[in-house]
């Protein structure tokens, strides 16, 4: 549904306001409240601050949580800030249960309230107004005490969570990326923060992001002494990247053969299909693209047990990092690749699983060669 031909007179569908609302993004609280001797939490996004001064927050709970209702009765509450990796906690908050609190830690607040204590930041209220709102009791609280630590937020958009990220921070991880694809840099050679922030006219947090973000795709890595140094690329790095796609494959055919759902096969083939056409006999038309494509397919292929535990293992795959740097060298390639994951392709289709087992194992062989080959003509490092 195109959101632009949404009608939003007289009244708008409860389906189409969820929708629409939902690309409002925002952050992700858990509001607290103590009353007597037990402890209230709840997932909230309707948390936002509302003056400087007198500093003061508001937020929206549903009149029938019984946070909510604890939150009337003691007057206080807490608003802790999730941040980024906290979606365990969004999701823990956000299931009614008589235990929210288990295997969380606790800080006491100074109004009593109990604070979450790895929450990005924290800030106790005293309600001074409470409002009906529709289902909801909006509590205005004054803010008594308020705290932070360094990180970054955990944030919601249409339903999911995710990262927020400055766009500044991006431009310099993608130059700083390139510097280290393109071995501007030697292997082994330290990146040394002040350099590159001089060297790129960044400040210094957007260098440290860069380099953190570049430590996960497994192209620096941080060592205690020397800083951050550019990860040596050799066979057994890429072997492992794609032995280790090659058992969540094998995985996914174990746990989806014969079961896994149309929708999620018609998307893998349309993804095969817009990765195969961007190899052209042996050469691949735009290799970014193609690296893209390539990936998107394999997520897909993943994406057919529908479950996220291993889906987010094959993105912890530094496997564009190995792509990157070997695929990346030499443009050259061969239709063979297409070939074999066309097999598994069809296979998956056909719920043919020994033919599917058959392709994963032949395109691991297959990329596991090539890069060595490419490796062999680059002297055993890259
Ligand atoms: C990301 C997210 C944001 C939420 N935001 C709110 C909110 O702002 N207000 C609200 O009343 N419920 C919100 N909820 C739903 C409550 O967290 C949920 O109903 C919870 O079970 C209520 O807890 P309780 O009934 O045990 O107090 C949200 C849930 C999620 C996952």
């Amino acid at each position: 549904m195109d959101a632009r031909d949404l009608t939003v007179d007289p009244e708008v569908p409860h389906h189409v306001f969820r929708h629409v609302v939902g690309h409002l993004a925002s952050g992700v609280t858990v509001v607290t409240t103590a009353d007597g001797s037990q402890n209230f939490g709840m997932t909230a996004s309707s948390v936002t601050s509302l003056s400087a001064e007198p500093p003061m927050m508001l937020a929206c709970l549903n009149r029938s949580a019984p946070t909510s209702l604890a939150v009337s009765s003691s007057g206080v509450f807490g608003v802790n800030i999730l941040g980024h990796g906290h979606e365990h906690l969004a999701q823990q908050f956000a299931a009614p249960s008589d235990d929210k609190f288990r295997g969380v830690s606790l800080t006491p607040g100074v109004l009593g309230v109990p604070l979450l204590s790895d929450a990005l930041a924290y800030l106790e209220c005293r309600v001074v107004e409470q409002v009906t709102g529709g289902t909801h009791t909006i509590f205005l609280g004054k803010v008594v005490h308020a705290s932070a630590h360094e990180g970054e937020p955990l944030a919601y958009f249409r339903g999911g969570f995710g990262r927020f990220q400055f766009g500044r921070d991006d431009a310099v991880y993608q130059v700083a990326r390139q510097r280290v694809l393109e071995r501007q840099y030697g292997v082994g050679e330290v990146m040394i923060m002040d350099d590159l922030a001089q060297d790129l006219d960044a400040d210094k947090a957007s260098v440290f992001y860069a380099l953190t973000r570049l430590t996960t795709d497994g192209l620096v890595q941080r060592d205690p002494d020397r800083g951050y140094v550019v990860v040596p690329f050799d066979a057994k790095n890429s072997d492992e990247a794609f032995d280790a796609r090659s058992a969540i494959e094998l995985g996914v055919i174990d746990l989806t053969i014969g079961n896994a759902h149309a929708e999620d096969l018609v998307e893998m083939r349309k993804r095969f299909e817009a990765m195969a056409q961007l190899l052209v006999g042996d050469r691949f038309v735009d290799f970014d693209k193609y690296m893209d494509a390539n990936y998107a397919f394999h997520e897909s292929v993943i994406a057919l047990a529908r479950n996220r535990a291993l889906s987010a293992s094959f993105g912890r795959l530094s496997l564009r990092s190995v792509m990157s740097r070997s695929f990346g060298a030499t443009p050259v390639t061969s239709q063979e690749f297409i070939r074999v994951q066309r097999d598994l392709a069809d296979a998956l289709e056909a719920g043919d699983a020994a033919s599917a087992r058959t392709a994963v194992l032949d395109y691991t062989k297959l990329a596991k060669k090539r890069v060595r080959e490419i490796l062999t003509e680059a002297g055993g490092l890259l």
